[in-house]
């Protein structure tokens, strides 16, 4: 059938190609000229694993077309709606303005009965609101506005779009069922489409997600406490994680959690329970305290160094996790700044993330072409994502180039006594 996406983002244009590949005819419209002709010329506007050779594929077969013309979604039995919801500067609830210009333009290319389904984050009741917006704007439209959240996690998008845990739907309508088990038939025997309220799925995407940050908070927190009563983070990660009802996942200390989805996401459900009268302590604690724990690692950086007249780090990692390109609420960057804060001289590296993070931190670092390049008369070296590439440090190549051989792995990924055999003074968390 034919799909409309509005929104090529991390989350849209994964979405597009990923329905484009089961054989579907996709348009995907987004308000970024440069983009559409990016996308249009055939280079891919963000990096996912796997996403470009699957972009190409069915640009090039046709299956997939970009536009910048909203009236482009005409005909399409399904429009999907995957426009930012950034928090609002000040309220830091999820700023809906795109999402309702977005919705105010397709209706009055709705013609046949057609799904109109909400993927970006949005405060429950949204739905309410859209078909609203829909209706006053072309009442002889035929439609159903359902909630279809997103559970693709960056750097993973194209496998979690084909791999989805679960597809949750949010609809009451019969007819908006049928279409979408139409959609979705490729996963009717891999996995469960769990059709729920409009407002239940607007919650779960929410709720998912912040529960993800809290366990994420609890991790950190432990990791603390290992550093001061010498329990081993890693055994105890180890020994939590083989209970199935913990399980081994997001158990992995960090230098506190980032991306475009936790913090707005956990920002946003804490508003919305206030709004309606209740309060969500644990997650309005894990907010806190990722915030300071951030403050807290440049601290410990900077404390490393402190015996040193005009300090050097290198840096190794400024995306907010490894297999993106995305700077987006990254700990990494806001470590950074707290660090030229303290005045320390910076060598920063990152594999994906060095044009994204050079928007934001212009030439306040030294952007290094290599780990090596990073390392050059460093007084430590400091892990702050979790990139494959850094698990396979070259120790050898950095005995020569850093001052002292120190290494701060806030991401727990290298082998201890690897790199105490190696001669490194080796730090981690927990
Ligand atoms: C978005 C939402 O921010 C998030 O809440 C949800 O979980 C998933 O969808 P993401 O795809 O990462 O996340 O957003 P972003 O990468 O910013 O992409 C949004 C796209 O929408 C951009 O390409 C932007 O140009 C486009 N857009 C925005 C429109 O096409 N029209 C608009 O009016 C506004
Ligand atoms: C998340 C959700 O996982 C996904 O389901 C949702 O659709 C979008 O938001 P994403 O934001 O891409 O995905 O990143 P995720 O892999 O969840 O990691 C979020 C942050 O937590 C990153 O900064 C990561 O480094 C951190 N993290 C994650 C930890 O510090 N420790 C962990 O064990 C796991």
């Amino acid at each position: 059938m034919k799909v409309a996406v509005i929104g090529t983002g991390y989350v849209g244009l994964p979405t597009g190609v990923g329905f484009a590949e089961l054989g579907h005819e996709v348009v995907c419209v987004d308000s970024n000229a440069d983009k559409i002709k990016d996308l249009n010329s055939g280079k891919i506007t963000l990096f996912e694993e796997g996403l470009e050779d699957l972009f190409l594929k069915n640009k090039n077969n046709g299956r997939i077309k970009f536009s910048k013309n909203i009236e482009d979604v005409q005909g399409a039995k399904v429009i999907i709606i995957a426009v930012g919801t950034p928090p609002h500067p000040v309220s830091k609830e999820a700023d809906m303005k795109y999402l309702f210009v977005a919705a105010s333009e397709i209706s009055e290319y709705i013609c046949d009965y057609t799904v109109v389904a909400i993927k970006s984050t949005v405060p429950v009741g949204t739905g309410d609101d859209v078909a609203e917006i829909i209706s006053k704007s072309n009442p002889s439209a035929e439609f159903d506005v359902v909630s279809l959240p997103e559970f693709l996690r960056e750097g993973f998008a194209v496998y979690d779009f084909f791999n989805p845990d679960r597809i949750v739907i949010g609809t009451d309508s019969k007819r908006a069922r049928a279409v979408l088990d139409e959609l979705y038939e490729y996963f009717t025997d891999k996995t469960t489409l769990l059709y729920v309220s409009r407002k239940s799925s607007e919650a779960i995407k929410y709720a998912s997600n912040s529960f993800l940050a809290v366990k994420v908070h609890f991790i950190n927190e432990v990791a603390d406490f290992c550093e001061k009563s010498g329990a081993k983070i890693e055994e105890v990660a180890k020994g939590m994680g083989l209970d199935e009802r913990i399980g081994p996942k997001f158990l992995r200390p960090g230098p506190g959690y980032g991306g475009s989805c936790f913090p707005k996401d956990t920002m946003a459900m804490a508003q919305m329970a206030r709004k309606v009268g209740t309060q969500l302590n644990l997650v309005e604690a894990t907010i806190k305290y990722n915030d300071q724990r951030k403050l807290e690692m440049a601290k410990r950086i900077a404390d490393e160094v402190s015996s040193e007249a005009n300090p050097t780090v290198a840096i190794l990692g400024l995306t907010f996790k490894g297999g993106t390109d995305d700077v987006r609420e990254s700990p990494a960057i806001e470590i950074v700044c707290e660090l030229l804060n303290y005045g320390i001289k910076l060598r920063v590296y990152d594999p994906k993330g060095m044009d994204n993070a050079k928007s934001i931190l212009n030439d306040s670092v030294y952007f290094a072409e290599s780990i090596k390049d990073a390392c050059d008369r460093a007084d430590v070296c400091v892990i702050l994502t979790e990139w494959e590439d850094f698990k396979k440090i070259d120790y050898s190549e950095l005995k020569n180039k850093m001052k002292i051989l120190k290494i701060l792995d806030l991401r727990n990924i290298l082998n201890q006594d690897e790199a105490l055999r190696a001669g490194f003074i080796y730090k981690k968390l927990g």
